[in-house]
């Protein structure tokens, strides 16, 4: 059976220059460096310059992702950006992407799932290409978190920073088996009654501002474990695996304490884990394509490796996806 496949043809990503340590936190915050290592995992994250703003990221991680593919913007029919914080309530994000990459054709359009943004992003873009409606997507996660945090807040301001990944998808002919380069399955699940568990307290039509973070992090911990799991499980009885054939296991990267758990609970061992909480801390949409990109580049993720993404974040929303690199 002849099938069209969705093969990932480059990988990129952006970091803001900025660093700041769980150290320097803990010298405006009631918090400290032993807290925050021991609690999540998290060292260090990136955050934005005055005036840097999601695109900027967006667009770097974009170009670094086309160059990686030898593919050009004019090669590009489709872009889906994954972002809970946008440039502007509206236009998309998207759309500034495509007009500073110089490309004036095809569609571009944000996906909202926060930090399930880029597995969402991914199965979107797939089904296009799987439909016939696009040939080259660029697949980005970007985010500005630092943004929308309550600096006072220590529950929720020291775990998250800022930053941008990008993935090209390119259409190919597969076979239809699991033995197939590309994407192999994706599962999107949300839950909008967990709302209060995980939200920004505001919004252009509920208060007319943009509002920060709020988290009941103790209830978001005990229920990612169990829908992240479950969506693995999903991921792998369709494609007719186990969970041995995985790779290399990408998840959001939110918690060190969550992907340990995640890991052993769907019995994946740490060796085949993805990592880059410790110096990222959680970039929400764009944490999956950073780790991606780190673990290409570094030469991990290599050819034909079974890949397995997973996220969960505000909404609830999670999901998987399974790649085969
Ligand atoms: N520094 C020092 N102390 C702190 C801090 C801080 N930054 N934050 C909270 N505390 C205190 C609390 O006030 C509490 O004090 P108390 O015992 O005197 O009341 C104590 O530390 C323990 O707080 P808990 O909230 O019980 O700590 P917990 O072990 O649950 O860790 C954390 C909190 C890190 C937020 C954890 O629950 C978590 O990671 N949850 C998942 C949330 C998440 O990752 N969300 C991201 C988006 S969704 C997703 O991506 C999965």
């Amino acid at each position: 059976m002849r099938v069209t496949r969705s093969v990932v043809a480059g990988v990129g990503a952006f970091l803001p220059e900025r660093v700041v340590t769980n150290a320097e936190l803990a010298r405006r915050l009631d918090t400290s460096d032993e807290w925050i290592r021991e609690r999540t995992g998290i060292r260090e994250r990136h955050i934005v310059a005055e005036g840097e703003c999601t695109s900027d990221l967006a667009i770097a991680a974009s170009q670094a992702a086309l160059k990686d593919a030898h593919l050009h913007a004019k090669d590009i029919d489709l872009i889906v950006l994954a972002t809970a914080t946008p440039d502007e309530t509206f236009p998309a994000t998207a759309t500034t992407v495509q007009a500073k990459l110089g490309m004036r054709h095809g569609a571009a359009f944000d996906i909202q799932a926060v930090c399930s943004g880029f597995i969402y992003a991914v199965a979107t873009a797939d089904n296009f290409i799987k439909a016939g409606q696009a040939k080259h997507c660029l697949v980005i996660g970007a985010e500005t978190f630092s943004r929308i945090l309550d600096w006072k807040d220590r529950t929720t301001a020291v775990l998250f920073g800022d930053g941008a990944g990008a993935i090209v998808l390119s259409a190919h002919e597969g076979t239809g088996k699991s033995s197939d380069r590309g994407v192999l399955t994706t599962h999107i699940f949300s839950d909008g009654r967990y709302h209060d568990l995980l939200y920004v307290d505001g919004g252009p039509s509920k208060t007319k501002t943009t509002g920060h973070v709020r988290m009941e992090g103790k209830e978001v911990f005990r229920h990612a474990i169990n829908n992240i799991s479950d969506a693995i499980e999903k991921a792998i009885k369709t494609v007719d695996l186990s969970v041995e054939d995985v790779d290399w296991f990408v998840p959001h990267q939110a918690n060190q304490r969550i992907l340990d758990g995640t890991a052993k609970r769907v019995g994946i061992s740490s060796s085949r884990v993805i990592s880059t909480v410790a110096k990222h801390a959680n970039t929400s949409a764009a944490s999956v394509p950073l780790a991606l990109a780190e673990a290409v580049n570094d030469g991990r993720i290599k050819r034909n490796n079974l890949v397995l993404l997973e996220a969960m974040g505000g909404g609830f929303t999670w999901g998987s996806a399974l790649i085969r690199w």
